[in-house]
């Protein structure tokens, strides 16, 4: 089959090269003049394990190639799978411009046939109300003439290779035949187990749900960890034991949640939910527990060890998640603003990261080997670089307190070397 994959990012890329090497032909279609170049010369511009090599491999034998003519490639396909993101503007509204963007250029090559399967997470209903409508602009009807399906796309990057081959695939259609077709595809040319959900909006709505799943969860859980921390519990431990009884699956505390994902999907159902009068009240006070999480800590690091004013403090790691260079809505940035707000001396540390990009995003670099050493450490991300810090040493240099907020230490191991250690819900 000839595929076209708009969007070729963190997610279209793997996707794309994955379908080629399973021996579909494929487009992976991007606005990005020099994403288009780099993979038609086999080179990969996204850090995602086993992708460039499997790249290299797909090009060399003429199975994938890239172009910005999102609309020639489509008059080209048998199918177009789109995974461009939708995002969230400052005042938490959705905004599905690039989305529109693409579906406009799809639609003058709609023709008898195609299957169109929208992978990007969006808002229940987006998918019949928002973009049939555009595509349908072709003088085609969806479900006749050409097929639309939704299926969201739940691998996480990093990862993404072996999670697409295992992670079932959702699909819903416009109509039985559209779902039909788009689960005939993916089971060939994915290789994964096919969930078939019947319409669009049940398959939309599954990813949002285990997004709102996860946010809950942690919510909860960072809930009980301020509780266990106050009662001299140790919530780590308590995790454990507890996640041993066949039913609870409690996720980790932690000073915030970060990500294009969890703390952003949230708001695609909660307003809508509002807006028709059924709002999901335990989602949005998620949300709210979550982005609270590093105001509470840093007040509790304050409380129980001394002010942060005029204190040295550097922040380790930027990005959300350990060994990965991305920072969208990483807790970094509100602690931060915290720190700044006590009036502390603020600085940051992310080996993934040099300098000009720390101060282009608005940190000031620094290190625990600097000169004057920092007084005070903040764990944002878990890097293994954090991993195996000589307190021993750390402490003789006149760093005084830690706050771990990914819970990465053992406290002892910090204690004992007398640096005022706190964690998220250690005792
Ligand atoms: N990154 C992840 O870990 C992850 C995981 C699961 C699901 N997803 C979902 O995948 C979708 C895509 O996310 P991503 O992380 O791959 O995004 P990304 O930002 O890495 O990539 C998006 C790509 O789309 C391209 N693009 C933008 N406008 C375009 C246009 N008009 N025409 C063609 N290409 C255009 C960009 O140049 C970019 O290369 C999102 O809906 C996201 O929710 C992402």
């Amino acid at each position: 089959m000839n595929v076209s994959v708009i969007g070729a990012g963190k997610m279209g890329l793997p996707l794309a090269c994955h379908l080629a090497s399973r021996g579909a032909s494929v487009i992976a279609c991007d606005v990005n003049r020099g994403v288009v170049d780099q993979i038609n010369q086999g080179r990969c511009p996204i850090d995602e394990p086993g992708v460039p090599e499997l790249l290299a491999v797909v090009v060399r034998e003429g199975r994938l190639r890239a172009t910005v003519d999102t609309t020639a490639a489509v008059k080209q396909s048998d199918v177009v799978i789109v995974i461009v993101p939708a995002l969230l503007t400052d005042d938490r509204q959705v905004d599905l411009s690039i989305l529109e963007s693409v579906t406009r250029q799809i639609s003058p090559g709609i023709h008898k046939g195609l299957l169109v399967s929208y992978e990007t997470t969006l808002p229940v209903g987006t998918t019949r109300r928002r973009l049939m409508p555009l595509l349908e602009e072709s003088g085609s009807k969806a479900g006749e003439d050409f097929y639309l399906a939704f299926s969201p796309e739940r691998v996480k990057s990093q990862i993404a290779l072996s999670r697409l081959k295992d992670t079932p695939k959702v699909v819903g259609g416009v109509n039985a035949e559209s779902a039909k077709r788009a689960e005939a595809f993916y089971a060939t040319y994915l290789g994964a187990p096919i969930l078939n959900v019947g319409i669009l909006e049940a398959a939309e709505l599954v990813k949002l749900a285990g997004m709102i799943y996860r946010d809950v969860n942690i919510a909860l859980v960072n809930e009980l960890a301020r509780y266990a921390q106050d009662t001299g519990i140790d919530m780590k431990q308590v995790i454990e034991a507890t996640n041993t009884d066949g039913e609870a699956y409690l996720l980790r505390p932690g000073i915030g949640v970060g990500g294009h994902c969890t703390p952003i999907y949230p708001y695609f159902i909660i307003h809508d939910a509002q807006q028709r009068g059924t709002p999901i009240t335990l989602a949005e006070r998620a949300r709210q527990i979550n982005d609270d999480q590093v105001a509470y800590a840093i007040n509790h690091l304050e409380a129980s060890w001394h002010p942060l004013g005029q204190r040295r403090v550097l922040i380790l790691g930027l990005g959300f998640r350990p060994q990965v260079k991305e920072h969208i809505c990483s807790p970094a940035f509100l602690i931060q603003k915290k720190l700044l707000q006590s009036r502390a001396i603020v600085s940051l540390h992310d080996p993934l990261y040099s300098d000009n990009e720390l101060r282009a995003h608005g940190f000031s670099p620094g290190s625990w080997t600097e000169d004057p050493v920092p007084e005070v450490l903040i764990a944002n991300t878990a890097h293994h670089k954090y991993r195996d810090l000589d307190f021993a040493k750390l402490a003789t240099h006149g760093v005084q307190a830690v706050l771990d907020g990914c819970n990465c230490w053992a406290p002892d191991s910090v204690r004992k070397h007398g640096i005022f250690y706190m964690g998220i819900g250690r005792a």
